[in-house]
Order: C-alpha cells, then sequence, then structure tokens
C-alpha cells in the first residue's frame, strides 16, 4: 500500500478529455435520434411555435427542407404531425388520402428517396397516429357518454379510427406508423388492418407507457390544439410505475415493433425498467415542455443551454432508451459530428 493508503483512484479516469472520452459508457449518434415536425395545412409562411423557441409549424415546402436538413445531418428519422384546416368531431382528415398529414408523408418519402439516390440511408418516415389533432374536441378519440354522464372517448369505436388512419398513413408511405392515444388493444388492432391491407412491412412505434402530464403544454399550442379537460381517462397517472411496464409488456403481446415512453425526463425509471424487459428497441420522447423549459431557463442565462441539452439526452440514452425523439436533434447532430 501507498504511503497516502489510498487504494483505488476513480479520478484517474477523469483526469484528461482523451481518457475521459475513451471511458464514456454512453454516446449520442445521430441515427438514435428522431425530429418531430409539425405540417400545417393552408399556410404560406411558417409559423413560429411561440412555446417553442426554434420550432415552427412548417409548410409543406418547408417540411420539404427540414426532411432534406434531417436527411443531410443522418438522423434516424423524422416524426410527422398533421395540422388540419377543418376539424370535426371524428378526425376525418386523418384518414383522408389527401389530409395534410398524409400530404406531409409523401413529401418526407420523396425527400427521403433525394438522399438515398447517394447511396446512404434517410431518415424513416414516422407518423403520429392519434385523432387529437384532427377532432375539433381535441381528444385522441371519438366520444360516447360516460358513467356520469359526461363524453368520455369511446375505446372500441377509436380502434376503428386507428386502423382506417394507419392504413391512410401506410399509403401514403410512412415506414412506421405511432399509435399514441392510450386506447387499449391499439397495437393489436393497427396489426391487424396493416396487414390484411398488404402493409405487412410497416412498422409499429408504441406510444406504451404515455403518461398524462403537463410538459405537453407546448405541443398543444404547436398543433393548435382545441382540447378542453384532459387526457385522464386515458394517458396514464405519474404515480404509477408499474402500470407502465404492464402497458410495454401488452404492447409487446399485441406485436409492437418499439416501445416508447413519454414524457422522458420525468420517468426514466419507467424507461430503465421497460428497457430491461423488452426484447425490442425501446424509444423515449424528450416532449416539447422539456424542450421549453431548457430553452427558458437558457435564454435566461440561469443554464449553459448546449451542455443541458446534451445532459438531458444522454440521461435518456443512460437510462435505456434505443432510440431518442427529440426536438433539439438536428442542432445536436451538428455538435456531436
Ligand atoms: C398525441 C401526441 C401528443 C404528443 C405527441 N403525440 C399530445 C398529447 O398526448 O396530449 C406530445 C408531444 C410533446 O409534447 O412534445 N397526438
Amino acid at each position: 500500500m501507498s504511503t497516502s493508503g489510498i487504494v483505488y483512484r476513480p479520478r484517474r479516469l477523469r483526469a484528461t478529455p482523451r481518457v475521459r472520452r475513451l471511458v464514456a459508457e454512453h454516446r449520442l449518434h445521430a441515427a438514435d435520434l428522431v425530429l418531430p415536425l409539425f405540417v400545417k395545412e393552408g399556410i404560406t409562411e411558417p409559423v413560429p411555435i411561440s412555446s417553442m423557441p426554434g420550432q415552427v409549424q412548417h409548410t409543406e415546402d418547408t417540411l420539404r427542407d427540414a426532411v432534406a436538413a434531417a436527411a443531410r445531418a443522418g438522423l434516424g428519422g423524422v416524426m410527422l404531425f398533421g395540422i388540419p384546416a377543418v376539424r370535426d368531431a371524428r378526425g376525418t382528415q386523418a384518414e383522408a388520402p389527401d389530409g395534410i398529414l398524409q400530404r406531409g408523408l409523401r413529401i418526407a418519402r420523396e425527400g427521403v428517396a433525394a438522399v438515398e439516390q447517394d447511396g446512404r440511408p434517410g431518415p424513416v418516415v414516422m407518423a403520429d397516429t392519434c385523432l387529437d389533432e384532427f377532432t375539433d374536441h381535441g381528444h385522441c378519440g371519438v366520444l360516447t357518454d360516460g358513467p356520469d354522464g359526461t363524453a368520455v372517448v369511446d375505446n372500441d369505436a377509436t380502434l376503428e379510427r386507428y386502423a382506417t388512419m394507419a392504413v391512410a398513413q401506410a399509403k401514403a408511405g410512412a415506414d412506421v406508423v405511432s399509435p399514441s392515444g392510450m386506447m387499449d388493444g391499439q397495437v393489436a388492432v393497427i396489426r391487424d388492418a396493416l396487414d390484411d391491407a398488404g402493409f405487412e412491412h410497416v412498422a409499429i412505434l408504441a406510444y406504451s407507457a404515455k403518461y398524462a402530464s403537463p410538459f405537453y403544454g407546448p405541443f398543444r399550442e404547436a398543433v393548435d390544439s382545441a382540447l378542453q379537460g384532459d387526457r385522464r381517462t386515458y394517458q396514464m397517472d405519474a404515480a404509477n410505475a408499474r402500470e407502465g411496464l404492464r402497458e410495454a409488456d401488452l404492447d409487446l403481446a399485441e406485436g409492437a415493433d418499439v416501445v416508447m415512453v413519454k414524457p422522458a425526463g420525468s420517468y426514466l425509471d419507467v424507461l430503465r425498467g421497460v428497457a430491461d424487459r423488452s426484447d425490442v428497441p425501446v424509444a423515449a420522447y424528450q416532449v416539447s415542455g422539456e424542450y421549453a423549459m431548457i430553452e427558458a431557463a437558457a435564454a435566461n442565462g440561469w443554464i449553459d443551454r448546449r451542455a443541458s441539452v446534451l445532459e438531458s439526452v444522454l440521461g435518456i440514452k443512460r437510462a435505456g432508451a434505443d432510440i431518442i425523439l427529440t426536438y433539439w436533434a438536428l442542432e445536436i447532430a451538428e455538435w456531436i459530428k
């Protein structure tokens, strides 16, 4: 033993940038990152989203540019959300062949095909498969009278709508459909519908453990949401971790190709639990409010923006995410390249 009496000195592996780089257990890679994008019908200029500084509602033209930028940056995927000009109680535009989300998907596929001509893979094109952007009441499904007379989302009637919507998205060129409405049985019904329509090759990324969260607040502005009230009869209660694992198990049993936890930052325990039991890739969604918090604190000079962004995303990776949806995907890809 040395005269100091200290045997173990972990600081040795922290002493220089080069040794720190060598021993890093986790690294971010552009191909792990998915950029969520919003495309809005009937606008001629992109509309900034005030609660998500740096993010916009895209026109079809600027969506094309954004997908091209994602491709150049080597991102793993893009996740598309559509904002229709007209809404109704059933969310009819969600399945219209020429609905805004389907148009966006076709544009994204063209963008991907263009980069793939150069022989390298472009981003995977994903679609949010949910009705809330398309209904005039803002809920994720169709409504019926609940036990106490108030309107609730009708699970099984909504499943039929998701099946039709998923097939419309597949026809428009989605590589991946992403049911995010937390209806029971949604993965199985969508899998059946896709297979029946000849889309066995289209994958399902299931929003499996999706919690009712105030951190979706800025997203509501991003999609001009009409929602009154909340989603607590279908999205999960923040108090429940075990239930999140059960939701992931059910989606795995129904045939999900990827399971996701959302939000990410306040559910890292659930993410770790899902990662430990899943034999398919695990995704996490760093949501709009997580983005807004860091942007706001950084804009005030209270935290270092870049370091905070990188730490927040690395924490999600460390907790077990193979795939991370984040509004900073493009910027992070620039920083780490
Ligand atoms: C549902 C959906 C939502 C988000 C992604 N898909 C909103 C909700 O469930 O209320 C939120 C994403 C975010 O906040 O960044 N279409």
